[in-house]
């Protein structure tokens, strides 16, 4: 059987964003593991808003092939209002929909306040039992409290990433086509 194929994208703005370090981490520990991996860091793509008659470029098109292929997608999104942010819930307007239940989804967040991210996974859930993807249970939420200056100030973070780049092997491969 083929390398499992996990996906990762990063739903912020920021060039020093801390999602796109989550779900880098995450894909970093699974590689490790065996994993074939691609980062797609929507900052840099600049996607146009979803039209169903859009041209996408080669190299769009490309990262939805990508999606597409994927074993498993690691989603990430900074919270905003409560909510993924408007370029990653554009993004995820392009993905194809499942016809069989398929494609193994984990979610991250990074939250400005203490607590935060939890609205934004459970909003990722909904999304994805819309598309026919499957939610794994474990997610990463890293607010005010795990983090400073940029920085994951909390072990407990890193050990969440190696238990979900774990879970990515384990349950990539039982879940997939
Ligand atoms: C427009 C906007 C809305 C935001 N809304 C929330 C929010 O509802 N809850 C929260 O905890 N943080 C909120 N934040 C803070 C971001 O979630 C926080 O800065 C996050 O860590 C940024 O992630 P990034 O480093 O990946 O870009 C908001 C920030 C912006 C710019």
């Amino acid at each position: 059987m083929s390398e499992l194929f996990a996906v990762g994208v990063s739903g912020s703005n920021r060039p020093e964003s801390m999602t796109k370090k989550l779900v880098s981490l995450i894909l970093e520990e699974a590689k490790k593991l065996e994993a074939k991996t691609e980062l797609i860091d929507l900052a840099e793509e600049n996607f146009p808003l979803y039209d169903e008659d859009i041209e996408l470029n080669k190299k769009q098109k490309e990262l939805l092939e990508s999606i597409e292929k994927a074993d498993v997608l690691v989603l990430g999104s900074p919270e905003f209002h409560g909510t993924l942010t408007g370029r990653m819930k554009n993004f995820i307007d392009f993905f194809p929909y499942n016809k069989e239940p398929s494609k193994l989804c984990f979610f991250v967040s990074s939250a400005g306040s203490r607590h935060g991210g939890m609205q934004t996974i459970n909003a990722f859930k909904t999304i994805a039992s819309n598309l026919n993807y499957f939610s794994h249970p474990t997610s990463l939420t890293v607010g005010a409290k795990e983090t400073a200056e940029g920085k994951i100030t909390d072990e407990a973070v890193l050990k969440r990433i190696n238990k979900i780049a774990s879970e990515i092997i384990k349950w990539g491969k039982k879940f997939r086509k």
